[in-house]
Order: structure tokens, then C-alpha cells, then sequence
């Protein structure tokens, strides 16, 4: 039929068919899938099978199958194009013209994917061509060993202009085709046409079903090109402008891996660049995706949340620490908001300042970037960290100015379940924060500071029993537990040691407990750090009063492990030591309770 593919395709895109099917059949879901019986044939039993992640439906009975069109069609009895119009009313779609112009397209589409395929195959064998050694050479030692280059298709577009030309004419495409597919630039003035991409490592963007649609170049690096270039400089990436394949803000690049990574169970990450999804790949997180040099749309969030098979969709965004990077994350959760529904949401994580994934698997490997994701935090802590951190509200008005800011970000929220819980925890939130023992009015950020982690806000400032101030037992746990947190600060090279145990230490008081977490976040962004930059961090989110009582001689002087001068040999050892006896005294004293109450 004459429907442009990237019209169908979007389709499928944007409606879900266990949605479609489920308005018309019982399904209920079963793993993957869903099952109910099947409306094509009679049974008693389950045979109708409905799968999300392959679009299809299938019958074991009857062997009915088909995607979301080939559904309509068969069950409401209506013409490929009936079905298609039906659905895309459904979708908010306006159908593309049936005009003989369309069918026109719709064959060129097929001529143009076997012509992207082709100027693949070309700029992969370019990149192992002797001629082109250096250029091999610099991707190789960025990190990208050969399976690397295989398994993303990574290729090279040499510096002669006529050179993917030549080679698509001798397979007879025409000029005009490979202009439309974006790999060449129409002649000038004067003279012939010529390459689009030149001197540059070529990533190829492929579709859901692994066809390439699109390019994007890096420049090499400006020693291994020609002096002789006048003032042009080229931009460090090119990306294929759209075409009738490929349709730049509802793409993704790394989409197949990605897929395949999520039904595997693994995260989705959204990240900056072509080098980041690679180098998360590589680093064993095959869910990586990337934009092509824009910011996050809707469109590309919908894709997200349907490459997740499982029945919670909430994809990892990354972002980097600097403001340019909060600016972007407020972007993404702006377009997120009106789209949240249940089980569909994002987290966000902020990179260390100065790097990108890229940077970071390659001099911090696999823990590295690790750290960061796992330190992700739901939509939620961000936007509250985003109108708290680092702000006054120790007057009434600007109490209510928070509340009225809260509430505007509630509103923008569509789906009437998700807005009420947002609404509920923001006033849990609030009230928490001006009321609670030991908060200061001008830090309600500071117990959420920059990374949070939902592992560590679970033992987090609230759970601290107060009332424990003046029991003995409570001074002798103190005495162990202030060291423990002490000589993760003096030596936050142990952190990777102690993180797990760290994470779950009680410190028995509410600003003590701040502390911890403040330091669990901070190192957990800048693993690693120093002693000093950690001090100050902790000292800028507001607890430079706390600090002095952990970093104390008097903490010091009974358990000379934690002490900023302490033998090397001894710390870590040390920690084990106090930990172990922190935990006997913790399991007697749970002892005792029990004699008394039985
Ligand atoms: P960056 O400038 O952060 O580059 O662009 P990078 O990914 O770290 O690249 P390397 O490590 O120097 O090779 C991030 C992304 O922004 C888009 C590209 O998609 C790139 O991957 N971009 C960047 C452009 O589209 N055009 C540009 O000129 C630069
Ligand atoms: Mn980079």
C-alpha cells in the first residue's frame, strides 16, 4: 500500500496494541505478554497471545497473527486503509494524502533503505582500508576495539568528495536518490555534487528493526587532517538532516541494542552523545541510547517507555553536573510531566563535572559509571531538589511561594492518579521539611542534597529515634559509630569498601544522620574525591557545626583508625573491627529486649 512507512511506523509507535486489542477482547497479562481468548475462533481456553515488545498478536488455536492494522482490520472487518485511518484517529494522526505521489514514495523508501545499507557496508570497509590506518587507529584508541566497531556498524567517510558517489553509481543508484537520502550535497554553482560527510567517523542510525536511516559524523581530530584548510572548521559532528526515513526527534541512536538490552532486563540510559551510548555499552549498560544534538522530545520519550517490556517504565536519564546540564534535566522533566502516567516515569542522573559516560568508563571503568546511575533519582526528588536546594524559606511567604511552585508542577500532570500522589508527597514533603527536629528552614534541600540515591533515603534523616539521646547504651553505640562515619570522611578512598554498610548506618540523631547521606551523595557524584574537597562539600550543604563533632580529637582518641593521620595499613581493618563490634552490640541489645518482653 501507498502509506509512507514512517507514517505506520510511528503509528505502532504511538498506540500500544495490547490497548487496542484490550478494548475489544478479555486479555489479561501473563509475563510479557497478555493472553485471553481468542475472538477469531471459539474456545474455552486461553490461546490469544498479545505482545507489546513485537507488536503482534498471535493464536496458538486458530494461527491468527498480525500487528496492530492487520488486528482492525480482522476484527472490525475494515480495508488496510480503513484500519489505518480508524487507528491514526486513535493515535492524534492526520493520514498522509493517497495520491499517486505516495505510492511513488513509498517505492522510493524501499530503493533508499537498500541504499543506506549499501553507503554502510562502503564506510565500514573505508574504516579498515590501509589508506585509512590513522583513522582507525585514533577510533581504536578511543577506546573502540574492533567487535566495538562491528557490533555499532561504525564506519569512515574519507576526505575525496566524490568517493560515495562514485561507489553508489557503480550500484546503480542515481544522484538524485542519494541526495534525498541525505549522503550527498546537491552541486553547487559551478561543479558536481558532493559527499555530505567527509573525513569523519561515521556512526550509522538504525531503526527499531536494526535499518540504517541516518548518519552522524565526528570530524577527525585536527592533527590528522590536512593543514590546508583556509578558516573552514567543520563542526565536530554532523547528523543527516530528515529524510523521508529518518525523522530526527523521534529517533534514537542505539535503539536495537537498547531494545534488546531492556528485554533482557536491563535499564534504559538516555545519554548525551554517540561516543556515551557506546562507551555505557561497552561498559556492559547495552541499554544506552542517545539523541542526535537536540534535547529530549516527547516523541523520543514515548519510544523510551515502549522499549521497556516490563510493566515499570522508567528509564534513566543522564545529565551533566554542570548548570547546563541542570537546564537540560528541567527541560526533559518539563516534557516529561504531562506524559507521566502509572508505572511510566524517568530518573535522573547527574554526571561528575568535566565528563561524559564516554570519559568516565574509560579512565573510572565499569564502577564509575555504575555509581552514577545507581545513584539516579526519581522525577520527583529532582523537581523537589530543583525548587528547594540552596533557597530561603525561613519567611511565610516564600513557605507559600514553594507550595504555589509545587502546585504548578502538579497541574501540568494529566493523569488524575499520578498528579493526586504527587500532590500528596510534595505536602508531605513540605510539612516534613519546616517541622521537622533539626532541619533548617534555609536547607530544606540539604537532606536531599544534589544526589540522592533511594536506597540511602530509605535509612535516610526521618527514621533517626531522638529519643535515644540519654541512654548510656545509646553513648557506648556513639562511640563506635562516629568513628565509622569519621574515617569515611578523613580517607573517602575506602568509600567503594564501606559504601553497603555505610548506606544502612543508623547514626542514631537526625543531623548526624543528615551527615551520612550528604556524604554517601557527595562521594557518590565525585568518587573519586579528596579529603578536603569532601569537607568543604559537606561544610556548603549547611552542616559545618555537625562536622566538627565527628572530626574531633575526642573521636580520635579511642579508635585511632579514623584519625586524618592514621596508618594506612590500619584503616580499613580498623573499620571492619569497629563494625563488627557495633553489630554484637546491636544483636545483644536486640537479645535483651526480647528476654524482657517474653
Ligand atoms: P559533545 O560535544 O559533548 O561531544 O556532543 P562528545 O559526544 O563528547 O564527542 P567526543 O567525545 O568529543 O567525540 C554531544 C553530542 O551532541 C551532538 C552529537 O550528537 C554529539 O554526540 N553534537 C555535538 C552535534 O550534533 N554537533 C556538534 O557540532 C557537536
Ligand atoms: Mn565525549
Amino acid at each position: 500500500m501507498s502509506i509512507p512507512a514512517r507514517f505506520l511506523d510511528e503509528l505502532r509507535t504511538r498506540l500500544n496494541i495490547s490497548d487496542i486489542v484490550g478494548r475489544k477482547v478479555r486479555i489479561t497479562r501473563a509475563g510479557r505478554e497478555f493472553k485471553g481468548c481468542c475472538p477469531f475462533h471459539h474456545e474455552k481456553t486461553p490461546s490469544f497471545y498479545v505482545n507489546d515488545d513485537k507488536q503482534f498478536y498471535h493464536c496458538f488455536g486458530c494461527g491468527a497473527h498480525g500487528d496492530i492494522i492487520g488486528f482492525s482490520m480482522q476484527h472490525d472487518n475494515l480495508s488496510f486503509i480503513e484500519a489505518v485511518e480508524v487507528l491514526a484517529q486513535e493515535a492524534g494522526m492526520q493520514v498522509p494524502e493517497q495520491t499517486p505521489q505516495a505510492r511513488e514514495q513509498a517505492k522510493k523508501e524501499k530503493g533508499l533503505h537498500a541504499l543506506m545499507e549499501d553507503a554502510t557496508r562502503w564506510m565500514e570497509a573505508q574504516l579498515r582500508a590501509p589508506e585509512n590506518a590513522q583513522a582507525y587507529r585514533y577510533i581504536v584508541e578511543r577506546g573502540l576495539p574492533d567487535e566495538l566497531l562491528s557490533a555499532f556498524r561504525v564506519g569512515y567517510a574519507p576526505a575525496e568528495r566524490q568517493a560515495l558517489r562514485n561507489f553508489l553509481k557503480s550500484q546503480d543508484y542515481t544522484d538524485k536518490q542519494m541526495i534525498e537520502a541525505g549522503v550527498l550535497r546537491p552541486a553547487g554553482q559551478n561543479g558536481e555534487p558532493y559527499a555530505f560527510f567527509r573525513e569523519r567517523i561515521m556512526f550509522p542510525v538504525m531503526d527499531r528493526r536494526g535499518r540504517v536511516i541516518a548518519f552522524g559524523g565526528r570530524i577527525l581530530p585536527d592533527n590528522l587532517r590536512p593543514p590546508d584548510q583556509g578558516d573552514y572548521v567543520p563542526a565536530k559532528y554532523m547528523n543527516s538532516s530528515d529524510t523521508p526515513l529518518f525523522f530526527k526527534g523521534a529517533m534514537l541512536y542505539g535503539e536495537p541494542h537498547a531494545r534488546q538490552a531492556a528485554i533482557d532486563g536491563q535499564d534504559i540510559i538516555v545519554v548525551e552523545g554517540y561516543m556515551d551510548a557506546i562507551a555505557c555499552f561497552k561498559a556492559g549498560f547495552r541499554g544506552a541510547v542517545a539523541p542526535m544534538g537536540t534535547a529530549l522530545t516527547e516523541e523520543q520519550i514515548m519510544v523510551l517507555w515502549k522499549m521497556i517490556p516490563s510493566e515499570i517504565k522508567v528509564p534513566i536519564l543522564c545529565f551533566d553536573g554542570d548548570n547546563a546540564g541542570r537546564r537540560a534535566a528541567q527541560r526533559a522533566a518539563d516534557r516529561l510531566l504531562p506524559h507521566l502516567k502509572a508505572n511510566h516515569s524517568a530518573r535522573f542522573a547527574f554526571l561528575p563535572d568535566g565528563q561524559d559516560p564516554d570519559t568516565l568508563v574509560n579512565s573510572g571503568g565499569k564502577k564509575a559509571l555504575e555509581g552514577i546511575l545507581k545513584a539516579a533519582m526519581p522525577l520527583i526528588d529532582f523537581l523537589w531538589l530543583t525548587h528547594t536546594q540552596g533557597k530561603d524559606f525561613s519567611t511565610p511567604e516564600a513557605r507559600a511561594g514553594l507550595t504555589k511552585t509545587l502546585e504548578d508542577e502538579v497541574l501540568r500532570i494529566a493523569d488524575r492518579d499520578v498528579q493526586h500522589y504527587y500532590r500528596q508527597a510534595f505536602r508531605d514533603r513540605i510539612r516534613q521539611a519546616f517541622n521537622s527536629y533539626g532541619v533548617n528552614a534555609n536547607n530544606v534541600g540539604a537532606s536531599y542534597a544534589k544526589k540522592t540515591n533511594t536506597k540511602y533515603l530509605r535509612t535516610g534523616v526521618q527514621s533517626a529515634p531522638v529519643t535515644n539521646l540519654r541512654r548510656p547504651s545509646f553513648q557506648k553505640a556513639q562511640s563506635i559509630k562516629l568513628p565509622l562515619l569519621a574515617c569515611v570522611i578523613n580517607h573517602p578512598h575506602i568509600f567503594d569498601y564501606v559504601e553497603e554498610r555505610l548506606g544502612v548506618l543508623d547514626m542514631g540523631e537526625v543531623r548526624l544522620n543528615a551527615v551520612r547521606q550528604c556524604v554517601l551523595n557527595v562521594i557518590i557524584e565525585n568518587n573519586p574525591i579528596d579529603r578536603a574537597n569532601l569537607i568543604s562539600n559537606i561544610e556548603d550543604a549547611g552542616f559545618s557545626d555537625v562536622l566538627r563533632s565527628v572530626l574531633n580529637s575526642s573521636v580520635y582518641t579511642h579508635a585511632g583508625f579514623c584519625a586524618p593521620t592514621a596508618d594506612e595499613d590500619d584503616i580499613i581493618s580498623g573499620w571492619d573491627r569497629a563494625w563488627s563490634a557495633l553489630s554484637q552490640m546491636e544483636a545483644e541489645q536486640e537479645d535483651k529486649k526480647r528476654n524482657i518482653i517474653t
